[in-house]
């Protein structure tokens, strides 16, 4: 992938979770582009989760992450934009499926939900993993056509 921008945003729940991921994919060689938010005010989660999406949609960057309290919300709201592939992920290999199999060029995690050592696990192996295509691009085209 030579694209290594991966846009970060969050709602008020997940701030600092956002920002221990930032650094850690920053390690890791990836190019953090963090939107924010930076304070704890309340917030709304739609509207971050489509800033977000709106960077991977129009190629910006190459992927997102993205944070609510559950992982919903915002996930909800990324998905969407069309060309948005989110999914909500608390486990390792939810996470690696969901790049290997659906092509998700978004993850979302629940800062209220999974402690900070799961999310950066979850984080690690949706950027190892790489879409197998196959009969696996098959259903991806069969999504994508859905909001054709
Ligand atoms: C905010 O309190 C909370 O509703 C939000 O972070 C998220 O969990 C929504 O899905």
């Amino acid at each position: 992938m030579t694209n290594k921008r991966i846009v970060l945003s969050s709602d008020h729940a997940a701030i600092e979770l956002r920002q221990q991921i930032a650094d850690h994919i920053a390690a890791k060689g990836w190019e953090p582009v963090d939107i924010g938010p930076t304070t704890p005010e309340s917030t709304h989660y739609p509207a971050h989760g489509e800033a977000a999406a709106r960077r991977v949609a129009d190629g910006d960057c190459a992927l997102g992450i993205i944070l609510c309290g559950t992982g919903q919300g915002i996930m909800m709201a990324a998905n969407k934009v069309k060309g948005i592939r989110c999914g909500v992920c608390s486990d390792v290999f939810s996470a690696q499926m969901i790049r290997e199999h659906n092509d998700a060029n978004m993850l979302s995690i629940g800062a209220r939900v999974i402690d900070a050592t799961a999310a950066l696990e979850i984080v690690d192996a949706f950027l190892d993993a790489t879409f197998e295509g196959g009969r696996h691009g098959t259903r991806v085209d069969m999504i994508k056509a859905l909001e054709a």
